[in-house]
């Protein structure tokens, strides 16, 4: 049997309002990803993922949704869906379309109608007195509970205008399997499942206890057993069309035994595999994240930047002195995942070396944390900031000339273009159409198991059989492990040398 595209896949994350404004407004749309796949394809990437784009007040960027079934007007129609659909199939690319089950926009008719009293019950509402319910605290800052005027409390987990849908309501579940079949029917291949560890709390909604972390497991919160039913009957459902269509999941969790739960034959796909995003720049955190992921036996992922995170040139440049480490180690470490067995998620921007912009003034924040937290946590906006295309000048071609982006980009990015990286050999960019290249060039040949090599203090070797990845994350060169060849290196290897803060593919006989 032919293996399944989205065991080796490169996945590129498009954040939809930042990638590309074809009609003007500032904000990115679906033209305009349309309009740039040429790009995507050029680069090497095998499918895309796009972020919301459904009816959406953006009160979360979209990751609040009004309507699970139709296409924000800031980001376009449903043709221009189907346009850049079909686009997209025709360069080869496949496409992944977001899906957020956890819970709805208040301007879902749904909450409308709860909000006039009407079908309260698929949502998570609760009598109260003057205290909410229970002591849950918001993912985005503050309570998880709001009153309503009558007196009583509804629950969201993130913004309060994101109330949380009630999953033991079995309406609920029938309304996702058909969101399911809507896009399915429309050609997409595959889902991200947002929030994948929410869905269900603990009957009866007990406290959290005080000292417990974000998503830990056993939380009432988060990572309840039902939730895997859900799973069950979303593969069904994918499992009935024709050509591989997939899913992947965002589950936060602290366990590995717990995430992969969500990994059994009949459930997820994939999971987006956060402990390789969050391991510092360490060989022994390094191959820890490889034993354990590859231990769960399911299909693996590596993700290092989301639009979620700090961008990775900026956390793996944290509080050192020189500035352009940061950059150097993002290089490496795509090299070093792009050797391992399984699929890669990339963040639009990162193949340009992006780093996060830190310097947004807060009367542009737009992260509904920023408010939340009353402006003690900056928010996700510095890795949201707009993609520069091409140019010197802001928008540098995301959007038309002239038109202000909804977020600012620094003047630096001037310098950071896609169009100036095009056209240099030692550019992120080249690097990372040349890492992509050399993997399709090995793709199918490889075995699905890493082997260990002995490496120096400070670096990680291992093979897979004719490629041997070394990754140097110590102060001092090592000597490379035995070759033939270099096949590709994210910085000089000269006399057999590893410099520190890079990585290099060798060929072994
Ligand atoms: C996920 C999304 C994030 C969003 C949250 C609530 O974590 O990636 O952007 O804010 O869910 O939907």
């Amino acid at each position: 049997m032919e293996t399944p595209w989205w065991r080796e896949a490169v996945v590129y994350e498009i954040y939809v309002r930042s990638f590309a404004d074809a009609s003007g407004d500032g904000v990115g749309d679906l033209a305009g990803v349309r309009r740039r796949l040429p790009y995507l394809a050029e680069l090497g990437v095998d499918a895309v993922w796009l972020t919301p784009f459904y009816r959406s007040p953006m009160a979360d960027g979209g990751y609040d949704v009004a309507d699970y079934r139709d296409v924000d007007p800031l980001f376009g129609t449903l043709s221009d869906f189907d346009a850049m659909v079909a686009d997209a199939h025709a360069l080869g690319l496949r496409v992944i379309v977001d899906i957020v089950p956890n819970h709805s926009s208040s301007e879902h008719a749904w909450f409308q109608a709860a909000l006039r009293g009407e079908g309260r019950d698929r949502y998570v509402f609760r009598d109260g007195g003057e205290l909410p319910p229970n002591n849950w605290q918001s993912v985005f800052s503050g309570p998880a509970w709001t009153r309503l005027p009558d007196g009583q409390w509804y629950l969201h987990l993130f913004d309060s205008t994101q109330p949380d849908f009630n999953w033991r309501n079995p309406e609920v579940h029938a309304e996702f399997l058909d969101v399911l079949r809507f896009w399915l029917d429309r050609g997409v291949d595959g889902f991200r499942i947002d929030v994948a560890m929410g869905l269900y709390k603990a009957e009866g909604l007990p406290d959290t206890p005080a000292e417990s972390q974000a998503f830990a497991t056993g939380s009432p919160i988060w990572g309840r057993p039902e939730v895997h039913e859900v799973y069950r009957a979303w593969r069904k459902v994918l499992d009935s069309y024709p050509g591989d269509r997939m899913a992947v999941g965002e589950v936060w969790t602290d366990s590995i035994e717990d995430l992969a739960r969500y990994l059994r034959p009949d459930e997820l796909h994939q999971s987006f595999n956060f402990a390789w995003l969050e391991a510092p720049w360490s060989p022994t955190a390094f191959r820890t994240v490889i034993d354990d992921t590859l231990a769960i036996g399911a299909s693996p992922t590596w993700v290092l930047s989301n639009h979620d995170v700090v961008r990775h040139v900026t956390r793996y440049g944290e509080g050192l002195a020189s500035s352009t480490t940061g950059l150097a180690r993002a290089r490496a470490a795509l090299l070093t995942m792009l050797a391992l067995p399984g699929s890669a998620y990339l963040y639009q921007g990162e193949e340009l070396g992006l780093p996060e912009v830190k310097d947004l003034p807060p009367e542009a924040r737009k992260d509904p944390i920023f408010a939340r937290s009353e402006g003690t946590l900056p928010g996700r906006d510095g890795c949201r900031v707009p993609i520069p295309w091409s140019g010197v000048e802001v928008p540098y071609g995301f959007a038309p000339d002239g038109v202000t982006p909804w977020l600012p980009q620094p003047v630096e990015w001037a310098a950071l273009t896609a169009e100036r990286q095009a056209g240099d050999p030692d550019s992120t960019l080249s690097f990372y159409q040349e890492a992509l290249r050399a993997r399709r060039a090995l793709r199918g040949t490889l075995p699905s198991r890493v082997t260990w090599l002995d490496s120096p203090e400070g670096a990680l070797f291992f093979t897979r059989a004719s490629l041997t990845c070394a990754v140097n994350c110590g102060p001092d060169p090592v000597r490379l492990p035995p070759h033939d060849r270099v096949l590709i290196a994210s910085a000089p290897v000269d006399d057999g040398v590893l410099p520190p803060d890079t990585a290099a593919w060798l060929h072994t006989p």
